[in-house]
């Protein structure tokens, strides 16, 4: 059953202070390498850091290798924008 926000197209509260942290955050690699970024597998960002430093930008390659994306899907955003921010460092 589809949410009035679903309807409309708008983004719910909560989407919307979520996305809002990310615009903010301009450089969130900076941030805790303990952080888990994906839920479902337990993949912390230090852990798609270590992979990048290995050569591993694709976000396939890291879902086989960590199990991250691979459950509800939600992290895939996060994912691709640590990948965007660390492969703009190399
Ligand atoms: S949070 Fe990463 S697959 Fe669910």
């Amino acid at each position: 059953m589809e949410t009035d926000d679903e309807k409309t197209g708008q983004l719910s509260d909560n989407e919307y202070v979520s996305d809002s942290i990310h615009f903010f955050m301009s450089d969130s690699n900076q941030a805790e390498p303990d952080e888990v970024i994906c839920d479902c597998s337990g993949t912390t960002r230090g852990k798609i850091l270590s992979l990048v430093e290995q050569g591993i930008i694709d976000p396939d390659t890291i879902s086989r290798k960590t199990g991250a994306i691979s459950g509800c899907g939600s992290c895939e955003w996060d994912i691709e924008n640590i990948l965007d921010e660390a492969i703009a460092k190399l």
